[in-house]
């Protein structure tokens, strides 16, 4: 039997999602939902009539969804399920001012996922991510590790890019690694950081790679800020695609992703940006490397920040 994939919400985030999934062309079906009524089945209709032109059989199926639950059925079974429902930042905005409106946002539809999809493995992506991904752990009551976060492949991709565009050097030679939260403890990791395998610590001076750092930490505003309205969707729709097909596959493709911390690095019970391998059963093992003091106490700091909201978001 062929995988299904299911998208919640269909708006920018999620219609690109399911755009790149189905391009795939590795999935028998992909089902986008969204509570706005005509909307999935609309987009459904468009992304399958370019089957034929990008040369993909998957199907697109678009499904309205009520806040009761109606509509549902159409995701049943689903292997996976990508949460992207939730309003993005207006310029000005931080993710956390999103906590209240989004929690209710995605309890109302991790619930139905633990309903209709009880397999599923659940990658979330609504923000604030790390703690979103903690409340739709408790909503779906799945096992931690069925249940991941994505925010890491983003922040390290905008980071890669940075560094690409500083040095004028393909992409392809640049290597970057971020752990921590999506947000303001994000922790670069800088001796995971190469061009060509010589470390960017000998390539630029530590001023620049700050500046670089920083400018990735607020990677996603800067694109508030030019949008105006919404938030990016190329980048990040290109993360948790990638994440949903190392699912999919079962690759075990090592990736840095939102995931159950308990014990790694010292640092217990808390959803946090680490290295995981994943996989069919989700988050297989976190994957640990080796930090220096400051970027480990980068980490511990993001995790009680973390930990903290996260605690927070339980009674939302
Ligand atoms: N994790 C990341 O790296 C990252 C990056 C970018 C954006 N985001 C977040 O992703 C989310 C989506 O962003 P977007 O740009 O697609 O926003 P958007 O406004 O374009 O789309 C959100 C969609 O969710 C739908 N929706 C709302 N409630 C729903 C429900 N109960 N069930 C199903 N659908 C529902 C809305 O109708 C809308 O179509 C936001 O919370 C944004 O902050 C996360």
């Amino acid at each position: 039997m062929g995988k299904k994939v299911t998208v919640v919400g269909a708006g920018f985030y999620g219609s690109t999602t399911a755009q790149r999934l189905a391009e795939y062309d590795v999935f028998e079906t992909v089902v986008l939902t969204d509570i706005i009524e005509g909307k999935p089945e609309g987009l459904a209709l468009d992304l399958n009539q370019s089957r034929s032109i990008e040369g993909f059989e998957t199907k697109v199926i678009g499904a309205t969804t009520g806040v009761d639950g109606s509509g549902y059925e159409a995701i049943a079974g689903s292997d996976i399920v990508v949460i992207t429902a939730g309003l993005p930042r207006k310029p000005g905005m931080s993710r956390m001012d999103l906590l209240e409106v989004n929690a209710k946002i995605v309890r109302g539809v991790a619930e139905q996922v633990a309903k209709h999809a009880p397999n599923a493995i659940v990658i979330v992506v609504s923000n604030p991510l790390d703690e979103m991904t903690a409340l739709a752990q408790l909503a779906t009551q799945f096992p931690k590790n069925r249940v991941i976060g994505q925010a890491g492949m983003l922040d390290t991709a905008r980071f890669t890019h940075f560094v690409a565009e500083e040095l004028k050097v393909p992409v392809g030679s640049v290597k970057t690694l971020t752990l921590g939260s999506h947000g303001d403890t994000m922790v670069p990791v800088p001796s995971r950081c190469t061009v060509d395998g010589k470390p960017l610590s000998d390539l630029l001076p530590a001023e620049k790679i700050e500046e670089l750092v920083t400018r990735t930490r607020n990677g996603g505003a800067e694109v508030v800020a030019l949008l105006k309205t919404g938030s990016a969707y190329y980048a990040p729709s290109a993360a948790a695609a990638r994440m949903a097909k190392a699912v999919a596959e079962d690759s075990g493709e090592v990736m840095p992703v939102c995931a159950w911390v308990d014990g790694e690095y010292g640092i217990s019970g808390v959803y946090l940006g680490v290295e995981a391998a994943i996989g069919a059963t989700g988050a297989k093992n976190i994957v640990l490397t080796d930090l220096s003091e400051s970027e480990l106490a980068g980490l511990k700091e993001a995790a009680e920040a973390v930990r903290a909201k996260q605690a927070d978001v339980a009674g939302l």
